[in-house]
C-alpha cells in the first residue's frame, strides 16, 4: 500500500501512467483546460511542474479518470476488471474497521502558514471553466470534521471555492454527514472546526466520496482497505486528526448559519448546478500547513469520464454491493455501476434467482440501501448468465429479455441530488426511480430454451485452433511420379 501521494505517483509514472507538463501553465483555464484536452485523448494523470507565479508547488490532474489508475491505487494490477474492483474492496473491508494512530509529526505540517501568512492564495487553486464562479483549492480534497456527540471524525469530499484569502466557499449537499454534524454545532452555538486536505494515501480521497453510514469514520474504512492504520497528526489549530503525510492541510471553522456567495461550478452532469452562484457555508481560515514542495491535486469536471465520474464509479459500485451484502440478501452476483452514469445514477446488478419475487426484492433494496437511497434512479436487473460490465450483454438482456409492463417498476418520492439535470431546478430534492427487470421468471415453468454449442466439441476445437489455418497438406502430383520411374 501507498504511504501517500507521492509513493502512488512514483508508481503511476513507472508504469507509463503519469505524465510531466514541463512548459509553464496560467492556473486560470489553461492549466484545467490541458487537463481537458488530455482527458478527452484518455491521456495519462498529470503532473504541472510549473504554475505560473507558484514556483514550488506542483498541481496533479486526471489522476483517477482510468480504471487502470483506479486498480492501482488499490494496489491491484491494472487490468483488474471494474467488477473485480469492487468485489476486493468489499472482501477487504467486510466486517473489519482499522481506526488512525496518531503520531508525533507529520511531513503536512513541514511548513505551519498562521496570521497573514495563512493566505488561500498562496496556493495556485485553478479556475475550470470559463462560466465558474472563481477559483477552486478543493476538488480532490477532503474535509475533516467531528460529530459533537460521539466524537466520530467524518471525511466527507465537497468542493471548495477561494472567496479570498481568508474564506473559502463550500457546498456541502444537505444530509451529507459534514452538514448533520454542522446542526450539532448550530444548536450548541458554536463554530465546527475543520480542516481540508489534499494528499495523503490516495484511498482517502477515493473513501472521503463514498456514502458511508453516519455512524462510521472513513479514516477506519480506510484503515481497512490498505490493511494498516492511518497515521494521523493533531492539526496546528484544533483538536482534528489530519493525515500525517498529507500534502497540504487548510484549517479554520465553519459558522453554522453564516453564508457567502459560492459558484456557479461546472459538475460532473455535465452542466452547471443551478441557475448561478448560491449563498453557502463557508470556511474561515485559520492556519495552513503543508509540505515544503507540496502537491495540490484537482480534479476536472464536466461531461463524463472525469476523476469523479471514475472515482464514483467505483465507490458507489463498491459501496451499493457492501450494504446489498450487508442486507443478507442471496444470489448477488455482481453489481456494476458504470463510470459514465458517475457510478450512482444507474446500477446493473446481476442475480442467480433463488425464489418467487427475489428479483423484485434486490431491486427495491437497492434503492433502499445508504448507497442507493441518495439519487440511484435506475436499476437494471441482469440473469447470472449476463456480465453487468459488458454492455453488449446488458443490452442484449434489455432488447429480448426485458418486457415492458412486466419488467418495469416506478417508484416516486426517492431522496435525489440537486445536480441531477433532468429534474426543474428548483425541485432537485426528490427523484421518481425505476426498476428494470430484464430476468426470466423464476416462476415460469417454460423458460426459453436457450441455445448451447457442444461443449466437447467446442473444447476439441479449441485445442487444435491452429490447426483450422494451416495450409492442408500437398497432395503428391502423380505424372511427376511416372516421369521419376
Ligand atoms: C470529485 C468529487 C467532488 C464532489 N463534490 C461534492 C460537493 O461539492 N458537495 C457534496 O455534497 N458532495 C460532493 N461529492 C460527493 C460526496 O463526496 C459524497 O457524497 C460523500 O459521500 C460525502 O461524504 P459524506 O458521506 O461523509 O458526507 C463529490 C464527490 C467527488 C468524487
Amino acid at each position: 500500500m501507498y504511504r501517500d501521494l507521492r509513493e502512488f505517483l512514483a508508481r503511476l509514472e513507472r508504469e507509463g501512467h503519469l505524465r510531466h507538463v514541463r512548459r509553464e501553465v496560467d492556473r486560470d483555464l489553461e492549466l484545467a483546460h490541458v487537463a481537458k484536452v488530455n482527458e478527452q485523448e484518455s491521456g495519462p494523470a498529470l503532473l504541472f511542474d510549473r504554475v505560473k507565479g507558484y514556483p514550488g508547488t506542483s498541481v496533479l490532474t486526471s489522476a483517477f479518470t482510468s480504471r487502470e489508475r483506479v486498480a492501482l491505487a488499490l494496489d491491484l494490477p491494472p487490468e483488474t476488471r471494474f467488477l473485480e474492483i469492487a468485489r476486493s474492496w468489499v472482501q477487504r473491508i467486510k466486517d473489519k474497521r482499522v481506526p488512525p494512530v496518531e503520531v508525533a509529526s507529520g511531513a503536512c505540517q513541514e511548513v505551519v502558514q498562521k496570521g497573514d501568512d495563512a493566505d488561500l492564495d498562496s496556493l495556485p487553486s485553478p479556475w475550470f471553466y470559463p462560466k465558474d464562479g472563481g477559483r477552486y483549492v478543493g476538488t480532490a480534497a477532503y474535509l475533516v470534521s467531528r460529530n459533537l456527540e460521539t466524537g466520530r471524525l467524518n471525511l466527507g469530499t465537497y468542493r471548495v471555492m477561494v472567496i479570498d484569502g481568508k474564506r473559502a466557499g463550500i457546498q456541502i449537499i444537505k444530509a451529507k454527514d459534514a452538514e448533520i454534524d454542522l446542526r450539532g454545532y448550530a444548536a450548541a452555538k458554536r463554530p465546527m472546526p475543520v480542516a481540508l486536505v489534499i494528499g495523503g494515501d490516495p484511498l482517502l480521497f477515493l473513501c472521503s466520496s463514498t456514502l458511508f453510514p453516519l455512524t462510521e469514520s472513513e479514516y477506519e474504512v480506510v484503515g481497512a482497505l490498505r490493511d494498516a492504520p492511518v497515521p494521523v497528526v493533531r492539526a496546528e489549530t484544533s483538536d482534528l486528526l489530519v493525515p500525517a503525510d498529507a500534502e497540504i492541510v487548510i484549517e479554520g471553522e465553519i459558522v453554522p448559519g453564516e453564508l457567502l456567495p459560492e459558484g456557479p461550478f461546472g459538475e460532473y452532469p455535465g452542466y452547471y448546478t443551478g441557475a448561478g452562484a448560491v449563498d453557502r457555508e463557508y470556511i474561515r481560515v485559520t492556519c495552513i500547513t503543508r509540505r515544503r514542495d507540496p502537491i495540490l491535486w484537482s480534479t476536472t469536471v464536466g461531461k463524463p469520464i472525469t476523476d469523479t465520474h471514475m472515482i464514483m464509479g467505483i465507490n458507489r459500485t463498491a459501496s451499493l454491493w457492501n450494504d446489498l451484502q450487508n442486507m443478507k440478501i442471496p444470489g448477488i452476483m455482481g453489481v456494476y455501476g458504470p463510470p459514465a452514469a458517475a457510478g450512482r445514477m444507474l446500477a446493473i446488478i446481476q442475480l442467480k434467482q433463488m425464489y418467487h419475487g427475489h428479483s423484485t426484492q434486490v431491486g427495491l433494496a437497492a434503492f433502499a440501501t445508504v448507497t442507493g437511497n441518495y439519487g440511484l434512479k435506475t436499476v437494471i436487473l441482469v440473469d447470472e448468465d449476463i456480465d453487468p460490465e459488458n454492455m453488449d450483454q446488458v443490452m442484449y438482456a434489455l432488447a429480448f429479455r426485458y418486457q415492458p409492463d412486466r419488467g418495469t417498476q416506478i417508484l416516486e418520492r426517492g431522496r435525489s441530488t440537486p445536480l441531477d439535470p433532468s429534474l426543474p431546478i428548483e425541485q432537485r430534492y426528490m427523484t421518481s426511480r425505476v426498476i428494470l427487470d430484464t430476468c426470466i421468471p423464476y416462476e415460469w415453468d417454460h423458460k426459453p430454451m436457450p441455445i448451447e454449442m457442444d461443449e466437447a466439441l467446442v473444447k476439441r476445437i479449441r485445442s487444435e485452433w491452429a490447426s483450422y489455418f494451416e495450409e492442408p497438406a500437398k497432395a503428391r502430383p502423380r505424372g511427376k511420379e511416372l516421369v521419376g520411374v
